[in-house]
């Protein structure tokens, strides 16, 4: 059943009309486009979670109704019934599908020339990474990554190489096994660098630091860092300007992009690397 049912999912159908997404988010065995049932999957446990709470608290609702008990308790118990139902679903939304869409927008923003050498940090199943190699019809998408499974369900390299191969985009793409902390690759190795929702899985702040140190030191003079996450935003913003990346911003991406709700909703950071020259003047 093609997830493009209902009116929520509009948005999405324009931007494929207009060509912004250029894969179909679809579930089942579609062999074309990055398919979100392959590379989705962000902790399901979260909205299981939400989900049985808000029935369990609907359930309990409706049987004091049906025994007469105090109304307060019976509006109270189907309020935070819809709250966590509701929580559910949006998380179930921007894992499934706002989350692609953000980034397809991103992608486009981008405006590749179709010959870079684009990093992924944290590729997990190849969400970003796989979106970027079909943008690369001369380069190279390269994806590192700890393929940790408390991070992301059913994440290995040997799922991200399958879902490349389905994708058609296999040899476009790298992958390899690596720290975030301690990248090994040269200075200056890439032309832009991506990130989405991994650095926060670093703990302590140091750390992450280090990560977004390590992220500025192997960009190109010239090249553009990107990074989409929850929580930490405002460190890795406040750390680019500290090694002295240039232009950088940061801002939320709305609702397409709320684990839950709008008190977990996912950063967009972006920065470029000053040229050796604008440098040089600058110092
Ligand atoms: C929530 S998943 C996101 C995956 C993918 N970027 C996406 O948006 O679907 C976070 C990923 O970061 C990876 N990760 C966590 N700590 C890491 C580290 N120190 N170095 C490299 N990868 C790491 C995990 O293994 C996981 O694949």
């Amino acid at each position: 059943m093609a997830l493009s049912v209902g009116a929520g999912y509009a948005y999405r159908r324009r931007l494929e009309s207009e060509g912004i997404i250029t894969w179909a988010c679809q579930s089942g065995n579609h062999t074309r486009g990055v398919g979100w049932a392959r590379t989705a999957s962000t902790r399901p446990n979260v909205p299981v979670i939400f989900g049985v709470g808000g029935l369990v608290l609907l359930g309990i609702a409706v049987l004091n109704a049906a025994q007469g008990i105090n109304p307060w308790a019976i509006i109270t118990c189907a309020l935070s019934g819809v709250w966590f139902l509701a929580c559910a679903a949006c998380y179930l939304h921007t894992t499934r599908a706002g989350k692609f869409v953000v980034w397809a927008e991103i992608i486009q923003g981008l405006q590749l020339r179709g010959a870079e050498r684009v990093l992924d940090l944290g590729c997990g199943r190849g969400a970003v990474l796989l979106a970027v190699a079909q943008r690369l019809p001369h380069g190279q998408a390269i994806g590192i990554d700890l393929w940790k499974t408390t991070d992301q369900s059913g994440n290995s390299m040997a799922m991200t190489r399958r879902n490349a191969v389905r994708e058609g985009v296999a040899t476009r793409v790298t992958l390899a096994t690596a720290g975030m902390r301690a990248l090994p690759f040269a200075d200056g190795a890439f032309d832009v660098v991506v990130s989405s929702l991994a650095i926060h899985n670093i703990p302590g702040a140091a750390e992450r630091a280090r990560a977004v140190e390590e992220a500025a030191r192997v960009l190109k003079p010239g090249g553009r860092l990107v990074i989409t996450d929850i929580r930490a935003a405002e460190q890795y913003r406040d750390e680019l300007r500290q090694v002295g990346m240039g232009a950088v911003t940061m801002r939320p991406l709305g609702w397409r992009f709320w684990y839950g709700g709008p008190w977990m909703a996912a950063q967009l950071v972006t920065a470029t690397k000053p040229s050796s020259r604008a440098h040089a003047k600058g110092r």
